[in-house]
């Protein structure tokens, strides 16, 4: 009679074994490799012109549209977490179809710029988003046609003139967001002229036309009247290549750093870029990203801290040497 199978198979030990390096808590964290810093951390501002008392962005719970003295004080804790930049948004009183607001000098954006450069400019980098969005009565992020298409190169003319506005007014860096052709080179040449060469570009190289952008609309007030951001924005669908492209043309363009936005839905792109480019990766994890973690929470569904620091885990994992987050001072904060 033959031995049963059974005696043949339990003699056999698996040679390899990966779950040595998880046996406890402290082999765990000595071999992680993918740990968020707080210097890596970014926090989107939003501030609005006339208000008297913070806004909560009912779509962002914890986010508020700030008032000029909120602003300061969120900008201080923000300093003192230890969170690495801000990046403001403005949204002003009186919007036209130019958004003249965007590079007027006493505008809310350069007045948020200068407040909060003065209190925390020491200890992280003030950033300030590029773009017309916020600005313009239509929400399109730049100049119309007659027929309605966001004209590409007037609208550059814009972005220049708004960049250095914002470089007048004390932003350490611009990140240019409206996906025009050509508006880092445009931005770039305008900032060098204007005697500030050594203001950096943060350019939002790779941006999606995104769902996952809708509850900014709300925080930042710039939901387009018609139509979409489409004929700039790139389709989610479209090929890889396709971002890599628009990197590439960025960085001859004289980006400095180079952005992936929305971050979690697009891991593989941060990814590519990563390998691809020698300057810092940036991702922008997204408002719908933290109102799906933010209302799946507030519904008991879910475990909120464990899934915000599982999903920046992963961002870093994909690539990202920065972070843009809106949870940037309370994760800076448990580190
Ligand atoms: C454009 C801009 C947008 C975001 C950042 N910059 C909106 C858009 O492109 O429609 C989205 C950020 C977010 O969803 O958190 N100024």
């Amino acid at each position: 009679m033959s031995a049963p199978v059974s005696a043949h198979v339990s003699a056999q030990y698996p040679v390899a074994r990966p779950r040595r390096l998880r046996r406890g808590p402290a082999v765990r964290r000595l071999v992680q490799g993918n740990r968020l810093h707080a210097a890596d951390l970014i926090l989107p501002m939003f501030v609005k012109e006339g208000l008297t008392e913070p806004q909560p962005v009912a779509s962002m719970p914890g986010v508020f549209q700030h008032t000029r003295d909120s602003l300061r004080k969120a900008a201080h804790e923000a300093a003192e977490a230890g969170v690495g930049g801000l990046i403001l948004f403005g949204i002003p009183a009186v919007k036209d179809a130019r958004g003249s607001a965007a590079d007027d000098p006493d505008g809310i954006l350069q007045q948020a710029l200068r407040d909060v450069n003065a209190e925390v400019g020491d200890s992280l980098v003030v950033l300030a988003d590029t773009c017309l969005d916020e600005f313009t009565d239509h929400g399109h992020c730049g100049i119309l046609t007659p027929s309605g298409d966001v004209d590409n190169d007037a609208t550059l003319e814009r972005y220049a003139s708004v960049a250095v506005a914002q470089a007048e007014a004390g932003a350490q860096m611009v990140a240019p967001s409206g996906m025009m052709d050509g508006q880092v080179g445009a931005i770039r040449t305008a900032l060098d002229a204007a005697g500030h060469a050594g203001v950096p570009i943060l350019a939002y190289s790779v941006k999606y036309a995104s769902a996952f952008y809708g509850p900014f609309r709300d925080a930042a007030e710039c939901a387009p009247q018609f139509g979409d951001r489409s004929t700039h924005q790139q389709d989610p669908a479209g090929p890889l290549d396709e971002a890599l492209r628009e990197v590439r043309l960025d960085l001859a363009e004289g980006a400095d750093a180079v952005m992936v936005k929305p971050a979690g839905a697009y891991l593989d792109v941060i990814t590519r870029v990563r390998a691809e480019v020698d300057v810092p990766v940036a991702a922008y994890q997204v408002s719908g990203e933290y109102a799906m973690i933010e209302a799946a929470a507030a519904n008991g569904w879910i475990d909120r801290d464990r899934m915000i620091h599982e999903s920046l885990v992963a961002i870093k994992r994909a690539g990202a040497d920065l972070i843009l987050t809106y949870w940037a001072v309370e994760v800076a904060r448990g580190l």
